[in-house]
């Protein structure tokens, strides 16, 4: 488990264990690969960032990550893997946030993409991502990293 502060320096308890803070958590967040690149969504209001978001009634947090990448992406998930669990200390409450890392087959063409303006790809992420104005809050702590270094092992198994 690592420990750190987030962007709003809220306290973030971070885990690659089964579901250590909830066997329900209410967020899902979806590290997506397209081939040799990353899959982000352009979030109308944070910015880019890995798609995710809330897990609706009666869906399992699977369901909602495949749900949230192609409403906010149009990419159809081909392979999920669970990757870790995160914990969030905020300050109107606390939010547990499952993270899974996602293969994406193909990109369906949406005439609307929610919350977002919808795929963007990347090969890379640029250095100083917390100085980076064009990428989301939730890119710039120690989640995408320490998740990246995780799923490098993972990938050795897919
Ligand atoms: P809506 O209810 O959809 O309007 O969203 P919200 O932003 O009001 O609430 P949500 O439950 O999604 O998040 C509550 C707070 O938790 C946010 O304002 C953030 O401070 C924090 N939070 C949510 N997701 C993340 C995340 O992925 N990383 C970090 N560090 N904080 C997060």
């Amino acid at each position: 488990m690592i420990t750190f502060r987030d962007y709003y320096n809220n306290e973030v308890k971070m885990s690659f264990a089964d579901h250590p803070f909830s066997d329900h958590p209410k967020h899902v967040w979806v590290i997506c690969r397209y081939g040799s690149k990353w899959l982000l969504t352009r979030h109308k209001d944070r910015g880019l960032e890995f798609p995710g978001g809330k897990v609706e009634k009666g869906e399992t947090a699977e369901h909602a990550a495949m749900r949230e990448v192609m409403e906010e992406t149009g990419g159809v998930v081909q392979q999920l893997k669970y990757v870790g669990q995160y914990f969030v200390a905020g300050k109107a409450g606390h939010i547990v946030k499952n993270v899974y890392y996602a293969i994406i087959s193909e990109m369906k063409k949406k005439s609307n993409y929610l919350e977002t303006h919808g795929p963007v790809l990347v090969d890379r992420f640029p250095s100083h991502l917390a100085q980076q104005a064009e990428y989301s809050f939730m890119m710039k702590d120690k989640v995408l990293p320490s998740a990246l270094h995780h799923i490098n092992n993972l990938e050795k198994t897919m």
